[in-house]
């Protein structure tokens, strides 16, 4: 298994920013690039609760506004107080990835104590997807 304990590390730094007091869930997300940087995001809030940014779409965001364009692997935490369970990238998530990540993706989630890793492809198989507006 891959070392991923760089990127996990800064998803857990980045939860710390976390913007959450509507739902009191604390997301951070790392994104790593070909190039080896890495750009992490937190989940920023809202009182119109429809406008809450997920903290995927924020690290991923944030690596494409500086021009990044390849990318290996994200990682995600999360919890109300500490790390405790896996948390998967939502629906909404996991379709902006796949917009701009391979289907290859290496998608690390942490709860507290194991790594789980699994893919992009297996988390949104048969992806409607840039491909398919051809
Ligand atoms: N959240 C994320 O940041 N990423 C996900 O993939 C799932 C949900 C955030 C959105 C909201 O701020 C909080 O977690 C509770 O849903």
């Amino acid at each position: 298994m891959k070392d991923y304990s760089q990127l996990i590390n800064e998803a857990i730094r980045v939860r710390e920013n976390s913007y959450s007091p509507y739902s009191g869930f604390k997301v951070g997300a790392s994104v790593l690039c070909k190039n080896g940087k890495i750009y992490t995001g937190c989940n920023v809030e809202n009182s119109a609760y429809s406008e809450c940014l997920c903290a995927e779409r924020v690290a991923l965001s944030k690596a494409i506004s500086e021009g990044e364009c390849e990318f290996l692997a994200i990682s995600v935490v999360g919890g109300k107080q500490k790390i405790t369970d896996f948390v998967y990238p939502c629906g909404a998530c996991r379709q902006f990835l796949s917009e701009l990540c391979p289907p290859q993706l290496e998608v690390v989630l942490f709860n507290g104590k194991e790594t789980k890793i699994t893919t992009l492809d297996s988390l949104l198989p048969s992806s409607f997807n840039k491909f398919s507006i051809k």
